[in-house]
This record gives structure tokens, sequence and C-alpha cells, in this order.
């Protein structure tokens, strides 16, 4: 393999057949991949706008995925298959259903891959401390997974990030994983068998060396939140679109990509007072005329 092959890190493209918002930022990550001829995509989950409740989304997700000029692998994010289970909105919670539609569609939600001297290895982070039998089913996947690795360093890429300071840190934000998974991870970083997470959500990038381990943040192709940082929490990442350039040697070498041709948009406004706004949007609740989401199950 030439020594200039990459993975390209992607997350957050957030896309809708209906309501195609971003979808220009797309069209130029699609042209400039083409270009670069990665060997393979890496997505950290919200592939849909709300594919969680509108099966539309995902399959357009799909062929959209499918248009990328190599392999890809995407993990679920919360817009794709549901909130976590700690959520106080019930109704937009994980769930079988909502997990089979996504398998059904984009594939499976826990996988692993080897490239050059490194095992990457996929997690639904939406099943963390749900109590779903998919967590215990993930759970022993990844321990099989890093015992098998033969030597491999091992990454772990999760639609949720692990932390934002230190693995012993309390989350007071809500952004981060729920404690128990994170302590099921930071065992295997005790142990020394994880040198590398991944992640999206945020719609920020970062890089960061935490406790030993180097923390990767994916920002989203779509859109920002809150550019000027007004007002939500802020995490120290740089908020603007993109796509990460991931090249995988003794150490992984890390490339934050910003195209001059992509747009930042900034939906913080949507978000200000909570989600409703981004539903109305996301659902046609709002502006129907404006495509229209039929097949919107929940
Ligand atoms: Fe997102």
């Amino acid at each position: 393999m030439a020594d200039s092959s990459f993975i390209a890190f992607v997350s957050d493209p957030h896309l809708s057949r209906e309501r195609p918002f971003f979808q220009f930022n797309w069209e130029i990550l699609v042209e400039e991949l083409s270009q670069r001829k990665p060997e393979l995509v890496i997505v950290g989950g919200d592939v849909t706008l709300d594919g969680a409740s509108n099966p539309s989304d995902l399959e357009f997700a799909r062929e959209q995925l499918d248009r990328l000029p190599c392999p890809w692998l995407a993990v679920p994010g919360n817009h794709d298959i549901g909130e976590l289970a700690s959520s106080e909105n019930v109704a937009s919670r994980i769930n079988h259903e909502r997990r089979s539609r996504y398998i059904q569609t984009l594939g499976a939600d826990f996988w692993s891959v080897d490239f050059e001297h490194w095992r990457i290895i996929g997690l639904n982070s939406m099943i963390f401390s749900s109590g779903l039998p998919s967590e215990a089913e993930q759970e022993a996947f990844l321990a099989q997974s890093i015992a098998g690795a033969e030597g491999r360093q091992i990454a772990v890429l999760s639609h949720i990030a692990v932390c934002c300071n230190s693995l012993s840190e309390h989350d007071s934000t809500g952004w981060f994983m729920p404690e128990p998974s994170k302590e099921m991870l930071s065992s295997y970083v005790r142990s020394g068998k994880i040198q590398l997470f991944l992640s999206g959500d945020m719609h920020q990038s970062r890089d960061r060396m935490i406790d030993g381990v180097r923390h990767v943040w994916a920002t989203s192709t779509a859109f920002v939140t809150d550019m000027m940082e007004e007002w939500r929490p802020k995490f120290g990442g740089r908020k603007r679109v993109g796509w990460t350039e991931l090249q995988f040697g003794k150490d992984v070498a890390v490339t934050m990509h910003e195209p001059r041709r992509m747009v930042d948009f900034d939906v913080g406004n949507w978000v200000y007072g909570g989600t409703a706004l981004y539903y109305e949007f996301a659902r046609g609740s709002r502006f129907p005329g404006f495509g229209s989401a039929k097949d919107t199950v929940a």
C-alpha cells in the first residue's frame, strides 16, 4: 500500500431527500474525496437529518454513502437511531425497532476493520447504558476484537465523545458518554489496550491527548452550532465544517480539511431553545410545502 493511503473520517452529514438542507456541502465532499481517493471512509454518525423517525432519510443516506469513491463504514448517531435510553423524551429514545431499521438500511451498527497496523472498532454508542440485549452483545464483540487484534493498535470509533478533559471527570453537560460505558472503555485504557478514540457528534474538530490516549473529534460536513461560542458549553474544538484525514502508521497523522467551497451553516438558532425547532424543520410540521417526509413513523 502506498505511503499516501489514508482513511477519510467524515461525520454528521445530516442527509435527507425531502429536506436536503446540507446537500450542497455533501456534494463538495463527494467531489473532493473522488479526487483524493481514500482507501476507506469511516462515518461518525448522524448520517441523517432525522432517520430515527423517517426511514426515507436512512434510505437516502445509504444512496449518498454509496456515491463515495471507496468502501465506507458508519456508526449510528442519535439522529439515525434515537437518543440515549436516559433521554427525558421517552418517544425519542433508542429502541429495537429503530435499531433494526438502521441495520437493514445502513448495515451493522458495530464492526471491526483492520487497516495498516491498526484495528478500528466501530461502536453504536446510542445503545450504551440502555440495557438492550445488543448492548451486551456489543461489549462481548469489543472484548473479542481487542483480544484478537494480534499486536495491532486499537482505535475505537463512536458517535458520542468519551469525555472532555479527563476520563475521571464528571460530565455535567450531557454531551459525553454515560458514566458506566465510559468506565467500561476506561478499563481497556488502563490496561493499555486502546490507543485512539474517534468520535463525531460535536460538530467541531478537536485533537487532544487525554490520560495517554489520543481523542480525535471529527467535525460535521453539514453544519456547526453557535460558531461564535455565545451560549453553548465550550469544549475547545474548532467550529468549521469539513472532514478529517487519518494516516495510520506507527502513530496516526491527523489532518483536518476545511474546503473553502463548503459553507459553514450555523444552525445555532434552531437549537437555542432546545431541539423542537430542529424537528419541526426536519419533519415538515413547519413549512410542510418544502419537501414532504411522508414516511415519518414516530
Ligand atoms: Fe450531528
